[in-house]
């Protein structure tokens, strides 16, 4: 960790409605600056673990961004500092224009309208998607919505962002001008994803998540060229580091 921690969870339990019992005990923290990787199999809590931090859920045990407790009374500046992309666009999307959905993060942080105006270009730039601005979210594919989501916190230029499956459904070449994007972006990342190349291409550390616990938390390659480790939690050691041994 290069820095004094942004994010700090101290045995965090949580258990959805239902008794689902998705994270046990976790506690981690991340330094500013940071672009820290959660891989894991299906259902291993990773997306459950993203809603903490920022209040969307809250387990027992305690959370802190930047020193703040997640808590009721925080939440408007803790939403200000985390901006979190979901797995699914269609919870991020929900106003008629793409251009509303880019703008609604900073107007209800009561940003003047012409910073607005700039911001929602600016991030719709980043993506790839300006020119989109008129259209109805819901009318786009799915990876331009992914983009688009992306685009509505890149807007609120959060410092820390927590994103959820982000490559899910972009086309290569999309997917390339993503990881250019994100390694562009200084603010602290955390990734909860599949593809373990992107976490080879951008994260410096990375936490496996199996079964709502941490099972490992380290550097990059060391830990995805465990290949016992790796399958044993459903993941497989990715390409590019198999071609190195050979
Ligand atoms: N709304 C919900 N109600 C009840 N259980 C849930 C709910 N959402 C998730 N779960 C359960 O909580 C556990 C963790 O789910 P979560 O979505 O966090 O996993 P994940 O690691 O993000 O998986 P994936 O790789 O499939 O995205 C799973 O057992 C899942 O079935
Ligand atoms: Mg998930």
């Amino acid at each position: 960790m290069n820095n004094s921690p942004v994010v700090q969870a101290e045995s965090l339990n949580f258990s959805y409605p239902d008794g689902v019992r998705a994270l046990e005990n976790i506690s981690f923290q991340v330094g500013k600056g940071e672009t820290v990787g959660v891989i894991g199999p299906n259902g291993a809590g990773k997306s459950t673990l993203l809603l903490h931090l920022n209040g969307i859920l809250r387990g027992e045990g305690t959370v802190r961004i930047m020193g703040m407790e997640v808590a009721r009374g925080n939440m408007r500046r803790i939403r200000q500092a985390v901006g979190l992309v979901f797995q699914d666009p269609e919870d991020q999307l929900f106003t008629p224009s793409v251009y509303d959905d880019v703008a609604f993060g900073p107007l209800n942080m009561r940003i003047p309208l012409s910073e607005v105006d700039l911001r929602v270009k600016r991030a719709l730039a980043m993506v790839g998607m300006e020119g989109y601005e008129a259209r109805s979210a819901h009318h786009l594919s799915v990876g331009e919505k992914k983009k688009v989501s992306l685009a509505t916190v890149l807007a609120l230029e959060p410092e820390i962002i927590a994103l959820d499956e982000p490559t899910s459904n972009l086309d290569p070449g999309s997917r390339e001008e993503f990881i250019g994007c994100l390694k562009k972006l200084s603010a602290t990342k955390i990734i909860a994803t599949h593809d373990l190349e992107l976490v080879l291409a951008v994260c410096g550390r990375v936490m496996l998540l199996s079964g709502g616990r941490i099972v490992a938390d380290g550097g990059v390659r060391e830990l995805l060229a465990n290949r016992a480790l790796m399958e044993a939690h459903r993941l497989r050691v990715p390409l590019s580091l198999e071609r190195k041994r050979h």
